[in-house]
């Protein structure tokens, strides 16, 4: 039973095999994403070390001369997708999108590394000058002004594309008198109830073509774009992947990096008091635009414990909110406090749960030694993958699987729990 599940993911990873990138899904994402491939990279070292790294390789070839990684490389064209490689940038023949995604790279790195040998350890080697252009390029581009948190330009930026932390920030954005009709091709993979709505769309469109328009320039997009926040979630990933990256130097006897790494370590974890939200007690999202605070508990808010991040009573309120969330769900971890005004057990980032960042999330709970809800959280994702399959995320209420199947992050993510803590002999039978 459990053999044939493992064999059933490392058959999911292997059908969305394109070559030396595996891709999210079929139809609904047919390219290579930033943090998917990370993800399913650490998935796929459990069984083939080689072909892991060549997800990673390809991934950060696609890496800009300013550093960012993007968060989709168009290997090849596929109508199946919108917006495709023609949709992103004018004055280059870009193959890319123009922002990036969580910066996951750093921390799945080190994890290969951990649980590796001699030839991990290289192969780290060979990309830990990317790994520090990725990361200086964040602070240029999303924190120009020095103060320690990052900021994104696009809800796609953040991973969590349809969350209500963003509902404030899309409000303001105008759709433009020149808006270029497009045809959405999600919906037509998926169930519409699932999906972000037509009105979120024509707003990330219109951020696209502001884009576009001023050839993504950081600056531009930073200053004066049609939106701008604070992510929770980005913040935490990067200071965790920071605290990774510095191991990493150390593993790799890089002396001279260490103290540059340092000081961004002690910036981040002092700037993220900027979105400390004293009025529900919790890290959330802040729309720079219109300065406020969004209320939205989520599991990007718990991430705090992923990066180590916060005071000992932040911390300790982030676990009451996590206790009082697996209270109200019979799956956890929601994306979005079932109490909130707009949590929807099935819609996308606006309640259901996501398997990667459960994973996240018990790291940092066991960080704090909170053991019972860390293994909570554990047993929960490897029953979801028993009740739902592998989707692509799923109800926290019925446990039903959503979104796009056969979906390689999550596929990856069960890989990666399964060695851990199930049986290790059976991956070698
Ligand atoms: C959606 C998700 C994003 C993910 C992508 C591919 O856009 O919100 O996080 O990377 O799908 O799976």
């Amino acid at each position: 039973m459990l053999k044939e599940k493992l064999q059933k993911a490392i058959e999911v990873i292997n059908r969305n095999d394109r070559g030396g990138f595996t891709i999210p899904t079929n139809k609904l994402y047919p390219h290579q994403w930033n943090w998917d491939s990370a993800f399913t990279a650490l998935g796929i070292s459990t069984y083939n070390k080689t072909r892991a790294w060549q997800e990673l390789i390809l991934l950060i070839n696609a890496q800009w001369t300013n550093g960012m990684i993007p968060h989709i490389v168009f290997h090849e064209n596929n109508p199946n997708y919108f917006p495709g490689p023609n949709h992103w940038q004018i004055k280059a023949n870009s193959k890319t999108s123009c922002h990036s995604q969580p910066p996951v790279l750093a921390s799945v790195i080190l994890e290969m590394v951990k649980d590796g040998d001699d030839y991990d350890l290289k192969k780290s080697q060979s990309l830990f000058n990317s790994l520090i252009a990725y990361h200086e390029w964040f602070f240029s581009a999303r924190d120009p002004n020095n103060e320690g948190f990052l900021s994104i330009i696009h809800p796609w930026e953040s991973g969590r594309d349809n969350c209500p932390d963003w509902d404030l920030g899309l409000q303001k954005v105008n759709i433009p008198e020149d808006f270029e009709e497009y045809l959405r091709c999600d919906t037509s993979h998926v169930e519409v109830s699932q999906r972000p709505t037509n009105e979120d769309y024509d707003k990330f469109m219109s951020i696209v073509q502001y884009g576009k328009n001023c050839n993504w320039d950081p600056m531009n997009m930073y200053n004066h774009g049609p939106f701008l926040a604070i992510d929770p979630g980005i913040n935490f990933i990067f200071l965790k992947a920071n605290k990774d990256l510095l191991s990493l130097a150390k593993l790799l006897n890089y002396k001279n990096k260490i103290h540059k790494i340092e000081d961004w370590i002690k910036k981040l974890e002092n700037g993220c008091q900027k979105f400390w939200n004293d009025k529900v007690k919790a890290f959330t999202a802040f729309d720079v635009r219109t300065n406020q605070f969004c209320d939205a508990i989520t599991n990007a808010s718990m991430l705090c414990l992923y990066a180590g991040a916060g005071t000992d009573k932040q911390k300790k309120y982030t676990i009451e909110h996590c206790k009082r969330i697996l209270d109200d769900c019979v799956y956890g971890m929601p994306s979005l406090d079932p109490k909130h005004e707009s949590f929807e057990s099935k819609r996308y980032w606006r309640g259901p749960v996501w398997l990667i960042m459960n994973y996240m999330i018990l790291i940092g709970l066991e960080n704090e030694k909170e053991y019972l809800l860390a293994k909570r959280i554990k047993d929960d994702t490897i029953r979801l993958t028993d009740v739902g399959g592998m989707f692509e995320y799923f109800d926290p209420l019925t446990g039903k699987g959503l979104g796009g199947k056969n979906f390689s992050w999550t596929a990856a993510i069960f890989l990666k729990l399964y060695r851990e803590n199930y049986d290790f002999q059976l991956f070698n039978n």
